[in-house]
């Protein structure tokens, strides 16, 4: 790491050997090490240590032309010391490429999600801003209450109250906080279905409508539920996008929500062609892709995953050139 350069040694004596030695509890021989590049910057390396091979007595080769040996030859080597060559350098400075790229991916992978995760909070703040104001009025209004308050009966219950509204907020700010720091991946929070309603209209009508596709979004049931408003809407959108793919001459797709019992249910149909028979068995897996020549076969995998970190279900109804229903089931409440 300190050379950023390959390094061989193959003599016991070597300050290298000596001190990997020492650290690892090891005698050490031989050394073999390669630098690992990430964009540029040495972030390891990759060693081994202590060579061995097998040697084959030469004598037993004699007269097999085909250098393959049969089997009893094969057993018949000793292992033994030796040292690391150029083709071993060769080898692990492929492996450490390969390695290398393993590790680059991951840390973009990780500084990607951490920006995601930020850019959604911020698009919630002024959703949290928001919660928060709840608590606080009340919490204003039973001390405005203590104050005048002289039975301490009383006071203390007031106290109780303004108590579990500090609990409340306390929990509130939890959430965001581990959802920040990728302990979660989804911030749930109290929202109201006609606001999803009114904002997945505004994201969709004008694209949808440049598509031929009308668009209509019924709202049954308007009230609060606890979502991570932000995954939601990107899976409906994921299913509109999916709808408008395989409606190129135009259709209708509708968004119902309702209530069921103790869940919100989001009914998503189209009136397309269908799902291809070939991938309904395993539409939602990852890669599955059909008739698209830029699709990945992520978008419903993604609105798979989502709707299962929310607790909830996805089901589908498909009828060759008839259209193709979504239905997707989430608690309203969390625990
Ligand atoms: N509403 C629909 N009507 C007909 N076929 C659909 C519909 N939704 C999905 N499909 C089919 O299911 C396949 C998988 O969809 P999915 O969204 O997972 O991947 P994709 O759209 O191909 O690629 P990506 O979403 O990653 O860009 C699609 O390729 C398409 O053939
Ligand atoms: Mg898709």
């Amino acid at each position: 790491m300190e050379t950023g350069e390959p390094h061989i040694c193959n003599d016991h004596h070597d300050p290298v050997c000596v001190q990997q030695g020492a650290t690892l509890g090891l005698e050490i021989h031989s050394i073999i090490a390669v630098p690992l590049y990430a964009q540029d910057r040495c972030i390891g390396t990759l060693g081994l240590m202590n060579r061995t091979g097998a040697v084959f007595p030469t004598a037993l080769f004699d007269g097999d032309e085909d250098g393959l040996g049969d089997e009893e030859q094969d057993l018949d080597h000793t292992i033994q010391r030796r040292g690391f060559d150029a083709s071993d350098l060769k080898l692990l400075s492929l492996m450490a490429g390969q390695v290398s790229r393993a590790v680059a991916t991951t840390l973009y992978r990780e500084r990607q999600e951490k920006a995601n995760r930020l850019a959604t909070i911020g698009q919630m703040l002024s959703g949290v801003i928001h919660d928060f104001k709840t608590p606080v009025t009340i919490i204003s209004g039973y001390v405005q209450l203590m104050a005048a308050q002289n039975d301490s009966g009383v006071r203390r219950e007031y106290a109780d109250s303004v108590l579990k509204q500090f609990d409340h907020l306390n929990k509130m700010t939890k959430e965001v906080l581990a959802f920040a720091r990728g302990e979660t991946s989804i911030l749930f929070r109290k929202v109201f279905l006609h606001k999803i309603a009114d904002e997945l209209d505004e994201l969709l009508r004008r694209d949808m409508a440049n598509r031929g596709v009308e668009v209509h979004i019924e709202t049954q049931y308007g009230g609060a539920a606890k979502i991570d408003e932000v995954k939601i809407k990107r899976a409906l959108t994921n299913l509109a996008r999916n709808a408008a793919e395989a409606m190129p001459d135009g259709g209708n797709f509708s968004v119902v929500i309702h209530k069921d019992d103790q869940d919100v249910v989001f009914t998503v149909s189209d009136t397309g062609p269908g799902i291809p028979p070939e991938i309904r068995e395993n539409l939602f897996e990852s890669f599955v892709t059909v008739g698209k020549e830029q699709g990945t076969g992520l978008g419903l995998a993604i609105v798979k995953k989502i709707v299962e970190d929310h607790h909830g279900t996805i089901d589908y109804q498909t009828q060759t050139g008839q259209g193709t229903t979504f239905t997707l089931r989430l608690p309203i409440e969390q625990d």
